[in-house]
């Protein structure tokens, strides 16, 4: 199992898009996944054409303890795809957080005995690095961070690398970085190839090959309640996240090599080793 949260405290840099798309298309290529919306906004229950304005149980009642996950949990309409959904009410638990002992654990509490029925959980995280980002880092073991090629990207990438250290010191020893998607690529500008060698810099071996170009059938699709590989199957923004989803996966062989444990014969002791956190920026 892989649990991945798609972290950015920058808002519109793709990271629900990404969520939505690269869920579906590794539902597509036979691995079994759960989204897990952690915005209050909740674009990626409604990219899913949830209701989020009726009655329905969320997220919000599963972290206050009054919903057990399987109540919330949603089948989607796409094999291999279900989904936690949130809704605006989730924007008050912050605050109603505040004073709770654990507070940043309760989302992995409550999620815990479902996570091994999938092959990937993807988490997609609010614009803040506030409790429920805070709630999100704590459940999974890696971050992915989507990235809009413009001038600012960089921008607070600082701020989220600290924040992830000191999640792993304090709460989630084993959280590492594993990729970084470049989101709205528009390759002919000088501007975005620039910007991709800027992150490649920063963060050696962890931008993924794949790039998402800029097209619009990816900003349309959300309107229908559907992920991109429903919506538009040939276009670019479907191969681009096909071509996502295929490189992720090859990843799986990487990082379980990564986590056997180290051959008797290694001389030096491996115990309690970590793989490093987005290398290169100190
Ligand atoms: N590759 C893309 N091409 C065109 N529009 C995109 C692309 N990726 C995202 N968008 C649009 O940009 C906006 C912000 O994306 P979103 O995924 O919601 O960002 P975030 O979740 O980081 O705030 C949305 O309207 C979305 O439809
Ligand atoms: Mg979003």
């Amino acid at each position: 199992m892989r649990s991945i949260a798609l972290t950015n405290q920058k808002g519109g840099v793709g990271k629900t898009t990404s969520v939505a798309n690269l869920g579906a298309c590794l539902a597509l290529l036979e691995r079994k996944v759960l989204m897990i919306d952690v915005d209050p906004q909740a674009n990626l229950s409604i990219h899913y054409g949830v209701d989020i304005y009726g009655d329905r149980k969320s997220l919000y009642d599963l972290m206050i303890g009054e919903a057990k996950v399987e109540e919330i949990l949603c089948r989607t309409n796409f094999e291999n795809l279900d989904l936690i959904p949130s809704n605006i009410n989730l924007a008050g638990a912050e605050i109603e957080m505040v004073g709770v002992v654990g507070r940043e654990t309760i989302l992995k509490e409550a999620l815990d005995h479902i996570m091994e029925r999938y092959d990937y959980v993807l988490v997609d995280c609010p614009p803040s690095l506030g409790l429920l980002t805070l709630n999100a880092l704590t459940t999974v073991r890696e971050v992915v961070i989507p990235v809009q090629t413009e001038f600012f990207a960089l921008q607070g990438m600082s701020k989220l690398i600290d924040t992830i250290r000191l999640v792993r010191r304090r709460l989630n020893p084993d959280l590492q970085v594993t990729g970084i998607v470049a989101c709205m690529y528009d390759g002919r500008t000088r501007l975005a190839q620039e910007v991709r060698a800027n992150i490649e810099q920063y963060f050696p071996d962890k931008l993924y090959k794949s790039m998402i170009r800029k097209n619009i059938k990816l900003a349309e699709s959300p309107s229908h309640g559907k992920p991109i590989s429903s919506y538009d199957r040939n276009s670019l923004g479907c191969k681009d996240y096909m071509a996502l989803a295929r490189e992720v996966i090859a990843q799986e062989a990487v990082l379980r090599r990564a986590a056997m444990p180290a051959a008797p014969s290694d001389s030096a002791p491996q115990e309690g080793k970590q793989t490093s956190v987005a290398g290169g920026n100190g």
